[in-house]
């Protein structure tokens, strides 16, 4: 659940001269208001007159939960029935030469019919059809709907380690998954903090591996750490799995179990210390992050985990079992002879290629018995085992070479997947790990990467978003973090509509609905998000873009302006606190304030040597001089820029000679996600904006908690021209989280 490496963010203050609705009409075609947005839907005009649905009751196409879908459709439906409820008026075809999964639904004045290949096709349509009713009130347009899916695979994770969810949890989760057509449950069931599935040969991975002595409390990069010292825990006993695979069989979802290997294994070595390189106790892991402490590859640690395996596969029928492979520090296996010894004998290079002789002597066995497995895109290095399936968490690059291999990938970058990132900027989000993966962001995302082969996309099965649970302890906290992405990710996997206004509209009728059924739904589609720019020799301004009819109220020091529109650029004429917030009707957004601080640079023509990072691009490198800061606790939002393994160069052109007193420069610490401060900053001036002289240079950067500050008094120079050179810290060092990773920084 990391991010890429580290991080820079500066705040530029160059010198102290302080000078600091229009109405749309509602959309009258009847809409389905179904997510996700069905292939094809053909409004043939007028509504349906049933008064309630009757089918004959096939056992062989339905399921406890197809019953579910139809006893809501009654609910929605007329009371006074004009025709026996008896009257069969839903009828169903079963086609073969459809595609699994797809199905067609005719919704005529009198009468529904369904056609599918399968009972998978079938529940879709139900669930659509259960949404027309729901959102429409009962009141059905006529229409004609045929529907499938663009990518096979679609996926919800749940990390049920770090915290643990009851099995209840699990099926409400699995009923969420259903609604929007997701296929794949992958529980996260072993890590460092707790390994959660009964295994009845190893009695001590109940006992004591499924509990922890106590829990850090707030995040990670708050120091110093912590600790609640309350004793955490819990499992599922074998009992209760088959009873939840059961449950999501019901539902034509498969479970994919994963059992980490040989990384994130602290938790069993806490049990079973044996297995490990050390002679040594082990302890469950109290905190987050990246242990040293991983399996051994001794053959009584193979011999431990066939037996897994063996039980494993008992308890899910489906074809893959994911073996993690992630976040392998490799220190414990350096200092180890036995490690070393194996190396030389089977001629490895190195750690990396013994992780991949672990992964591949697991996959050999798993094979064996009929199965395939899942690994992170870790399991790349070192050698890809032959028939892996590979899950590219740390950006796409895993994926492409993977597809490039011939290898099926399922694509879940951190970027636009990973659902325990902030969804919102606003600074009362509950805490959350980082990062910023908003609504739109993951309603946008295409699991095929752009550079693929067009030969390769099949590769490419399909998508998934994840949700690790470090800053989760409730079931509620899920339904925040998932409930409302999860929604444009359903459409993102089975549509790729691209009509992020289109999707609202039903978003908002969906969010109601959770809502009122007390579901602790996130929605921040009034958050505003604003649009700033600068560095282009013009006064800072700023918009927003928000949808259907919603204005922005502005006011400067609680003094009200002037309402504006959506996408109207506000010119910044004033430093202060600006109060920005959406009205849209009777609905408000949340108030933002932007304090903005002008100052010489904020009308400089600014051009960097290197553009940020595209996953940290904020609003662009105009941040650094548009005169707001970062935030103090996150580095996700519009104000920090990443730099990834680059340095942040960039050269002021003032337009005339200034005098510059001093420049001010703001950074990001946090080393868990990758970002660390620069080496060293340095300030150049130039007569030409050709030739730049060196003036000044830090090379101590150091940071008060997350932030890390540098002034520079440059002694009221006059100078037109300015260069500044920010330079990366460079490789993060082996052994640290995120390390043999790129770098980054960000800077604002
Ligand atoms: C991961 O987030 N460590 C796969």
């Amino acid at each position: 659940m990391s991010k890429y490496s580290f991080l820079i963010v500066i705040h530029f203050n160059v010198c102290l001269l302080m000078m600091s609705h229009s109405v749309v009409v509602g959309q009258i075609k009847p809409e389905a208001y179904i997510i996700p947005k069905p292939t094809e839907i053909f409004y043939t005009g007028g509504f349906c007159t049933l008064d309630h649905i009757a089918y004959q009751h096939d056992s062989v196409l339905f399921s406890p939960y197809t019953d579910v879908l139809f006893e809501s459709m009654n609910k929605y439906l007329p009371v006074n029935k004009k025709s026996a409820a008896s009257d069969i008026n839903l009828g169903f075809k079963v086609s073969s030469d459809m595609m699994s999964e797809s199905y067609e639904l005719y919704i005529y004045n009198d009468k529904i019919i369904i056609s599918a290949a399968d009972k998978i096709g079938i529940q879709y349509a139900l669930t659509s059809l259960e949404q027309v009713v729901r959102f429409n009130n009962g009141k059905l347009p006529v229409i004609v709907i045929k529907d499938s899916p663009k990518f096979r695979y679609r996926g919800l994770h749940l990390d049920v380690s770090r915290h643990f969810f009851s099995k209840d949890d699990v099926k409400k989760y699995l009923d969420y998954m259903a609604y929007y057509k997701y296929n794949n449950f992958h529980w996260h069931l072993t890590d460092d903090q707790g390994w959660r599935l009964e295994i009845k040969k190893y009695p001590k991975l109940q006992e004591s591996a499924a509990r922890r002595k106590e829990t850090l409390v707030g995040h990670y990069n708050d120091e110093p750490h912590k600790f609640d010292g309350l004793n955490y825990g819990g499992y599922y006993t074998q009992e209760d799995v088959r009873e939840i695979v059961a449950y999501a069989a019901a539902r034509n979802i498969n479970v994919i179990p994963e059992i980490e290997m040989p990384g994130h294994a602290q938790a069993a070595l806490a049990a079973y210390p044996e297995l490990g390189c050390e002679d040594k106790k082990y302890e469950v892991a109290t905190k987050w992050g990246v242990f040293e402490d991983v399996f051994c590859p001794t053959d009584q640690t193979f011999a431990f985990l066939e037996d897994v395996i063996d039980e494993v596969i008992t308890l899910f029928p489906g074809k893959y079992i994911h073996i993690g492979g992630d976040e392998c520090p490799k220190d414990a296996w350096k200092r180890s002879p036995f490690c070393q010894d194996l190396i030389k004998k089977n001629k490895l290079k190195d750690e990396h290629e013994l992780q991949s002789y672990f992964i591949t002597r697991m996959e050999k066995y798993i094979n064996s018995k009929g199965k395939q497995i899942i690994g992170w895109d870790e399991i790349l290095e070192g050698g890809l085992a032959p028939n892996a399936t590979v899950m590219s968490w740390r950006g796409i690059e895993g994926g492409l070479a993977a597809a490039k291999e011939n290898h099926d990938v399922i694509m879940t970058p951190g970027t636009h997947c990973y659902f325990d990132h902030y969804q919102s900027e606003s600074p009362d989000e509950p805490l959350a790990i980082g990062g910023y993966t908003p609504l739109e962001k993951v309603y946008r995302w295409n699991p095929v990467p752009q550079d693929l082969e067009k030969e390769k996309h099949r590769y490419i099965l399909g998508g998934q978003a994840n949700l690790w649970s470090e800053y989760i302890k409730t079931y509620s906290g899920v339904e925040y973090m998932v409930y409302a992405r999860g929604m444009a990710m359903s459409e993102a996997l089975w549509t790729q509509a691209d009509d992020y206004s289109d999707f609202l509209k039903r978003f908002v009728k969906h969010n109601v609905y959770w809502k009122s059924n007390g579901v602790n739904i996130a929605n921040h589609i009034y958050d505003l998000k604003p649009k700033i720019k600068a560095g282009n020799a013009k006064p800072v301004s700023v918009s927003f873009s928000l949808p259907g009819n919603a204005g922005i109220k502005h006011s400067i020091d609680g003094v009200e302006t002037k309402m504006v529109t959506s996408g109207e650029d506000i010119v910044i004429s004033q430093s202060g606190k600006h109060t920005f917030q959406a009205v849209d009707g009777d609905e408000k957004g949340k108030p933002l304030n932007i304090i903005f601080d002008l100052h010489l640079a904020t009308k400089a023509i600014l051009t960097m040597a290197e553009e940020p990072a595209k996953q940290y691009y904020g609003n662009g490198p105009g941040s650094i001089i548009n005169g707001v800061t970062g935030s103090n606790e996150k580095y996700g939002g519009t104000e920090w820029l990443g730099f990834d393994g680059k340095n942040c160069t960039g050269f002021l052109d003032f337009g005339k000679k200034v005098e510059v007193g001093e420049i001010q420069f703001r950074f990001f610490k946090g080393e868990g996600q990758w970002i660390y401060l620069p080496k060293k900053v340095e300030i150049y001036t130039s007569e030409d904006g050709k030739t730049y002289t060196s003036f000044q240079i830090r090379n101590d950067v150091t940071s008060e908690g997350k932030i890390g500050k540098v002034n520079l008094a440059l002694g009221k120079i006059k100078t037109r021209y300015l260069k500044f050179e920010i330079t990366n810290f460079g490789k993060i060092p082996e052994g640290a989280q995120g390390g043999r990773s790129q770098t980054l920084v960000i800077c604002r």
